[in-house]
């Protein structure tokens, strides 16, 4: 065949192909569990290395997909690999990787009802469904949209537009808005407040107690604090969890206090909401119902591919108020409440079908998976402090509420320096993938439990390989 684009569109080498990918991946599964030496979690590179190595590699004679693929998989962090215990990225389920495909094939819009007439639909089941379990009425409803950054923003846009007219009339002079939340909040909530305009004076942090919570004892005081300086303060946002701890914080303290000033209550739940599914957790997330709108990924506790959020609203009429913009090639009335329109609710226009990934794997398995998950996650989690308490050369910064603990090796000197080294010799080794993170100024390894085939044994391995390479710098 002479025409590049024949070729390109061939369904024959399609069909060829997807068979040779779908072994490959299967094989890169089956490691999943395994305990060669040579599987490691992350092939460390360093960046300028990388970027020589793909800049060469653009430069090479077109090469068969498959090869790239295997290239591209070898050279990348494996979030399946049982010692992969990084950042808070799941190992999707197998069967979203096949719904992935279908996304991608069908490749529809979400913006509009006609170009994502399954997804639209597929969204508004699943996130009143999570609603539900969340312990909403039925008035609420939601919609998902691309990641916790970007559903954040959305939420804080929705407080605004219900506590100001910003949107239409943009800032008065002298109009100070702002919102409060605890210090320990997601970075992409002062993003999202600086993005809207509030500058550093409108994002108020509440300050955090030994357990990383927010301390609600001082709500009232930051809040008469603010409006003592002229601001209006339009939201109060609880974390359920924290990113660097986990931590929950009290979200029926944080209601009571939104209740009694009339201030828009949002929840980061990006982490830690999936609690809910399960019988012995959901007492963490007590009050999450009593939030005006609620923020989940499914692509961090629901073992669905990135990204994909749900931004859920107390009162779902609420959702439509956030962007009223006219797009006549779209939608012919904006005023009215067309859920199957996603344009009208989201900030994005074109959106992958992610509501596809989620779907299928309450259709395939139900919803006890996310339960096991959770269950599975947050148990050995607890395991693994009591094997770090119970170990003279570990310090527990806190005991965790989730999946997520930190802790460091204890030394008698320049223990910040001693913990970021033995971090980075895991890294370049790569058998492990650990994280670490800042807690009141000092320097913690972070683990975040992701994977639910991840067993005792190679947390003990884990311990062992620190203490081995504390060894050796202690030592050097
Ligand atoms: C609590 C919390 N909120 C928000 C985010 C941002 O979410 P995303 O990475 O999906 O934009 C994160 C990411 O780690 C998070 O942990």
């Amino acid at each position: 065949m002479d025409n590049i684009l024949e070729q390109a569109y061939s369904a024959e080498s399609f069909r060829r192909q997807g068979h040779e990918l779908i072994d490959m991946l299967a094989d890169y599964l089956a490691d999943a569990t395994a305990d060669r030496e040579d599987v490691r979690a992350i092939p460390w590179l360093d960046p300028d290395k990388q970027l020589a190595y793909w800049q060469e590699d653009f430069q090479k004679p077109l090469a068969k997909p498959l090869d790239l693929f295997q290239d591209v998989i070898a050279k990348s962090i494996q979030v399946h690999r049982k010692r992969y215990m990084g950042h808070q990225t799941t190992p999707t389920l197998p069967v979203t990787i096949l719904s992935s495909a279908v996304t991608a094939a069908l490749n529809q819009g979400m913006g509009v009802y006609e170009m994502g007439m399954v997804g639209n639909t597929l969204e508004k089941v699943m996130t009143e469904y999570l609603a539900m379990k969340l312990g909403f009425g039925r008035e609420a409803s939601g919609f998902i949209t691309s990641g916790g950054s970007l559903g954040n923003l959305t939420a804080l846009l929705a407080a605004r537009a219900a506590g100001s007219n910003v949107w239409n009339s943009g800032y008065e002079d002298g109009k100070r808005l702002a919102v409060l939340v605890s210090e320990e909040a997601h970075y992409c909530i002062d993003r999202a407040a600086r993005i809207m305009g509030l500058g550093s004076e409108g994002i108020i942090k509440v300050p955090v107690n030994m357990k990383f919570q927010m301390r609600t004892d001082l709500l009232e005081q930051c809040y008469q604090q603010a409006v003592s300086e002229g601001k209006h303060v339009i939201c109060v946002v609880g974390c359920a969890g924290t990113t660097s701890t986990g931590s929950y914080d009290d979200l029926e303290a944080i209601a009571s206090f939104s209740q009694q000033h009339n201030i828009w209550f949002h929840i980061d739940g990006a982490h830690g909401a999936p609690a809910a599914f399960s019988p012995k957790y959901k007492h963490l997330v007590k009050g999450v119902e009593k939030a005006d709108s609620v923020v989940v990924d499914y692509h961090k506790m629901m073992m669905t591919p990135s990204l994909s959020t749900a931004l859920i609203f107390k009162h779902g009429g609420d959702a439509y108020k956030t962007f009223s913009q006219r797009a006549q090639y779209l939608w012919t009335e904006q005023e009215s409440e067309e859920w199957y329109n996603g344009g009208k609710r989201s900030f994005e226009c074109t959106k992958a079908m992610s509501a596809l990934n989620v779907y299928t794997i309450f259709r395939t398995y139900g919803e006890d998976v996310f339960k096991e998950n959770i269950e599975q996650l947050y148990g050995i989690t607890t395991t693994f402090a009591g094997l770090l308490s119970s170990n003279p050369n570990f310090e527990l910064a806190y005991e965790p509420q989730c999946n997520i603990v930190c802790f460091r090796y204890k030394a008698e000197a320049n223990q910040d320096k001693l913990n970021q080294n033995i971090r980075k010799l895991l890294l370049e080794e790569g058998r492990f993938y650990i994280v670490q993170t800042v807690l009141s100024g000092q320097t913690y390894l972070r683990v975040s439990l992701m994977n639910p085939l991840t067993t005792e044994s190679e947390l003990h391995t884990l311990l062992s390989k620190i203490e081995e390479k504390a060894s050796f710098l202690i030592a050097v």
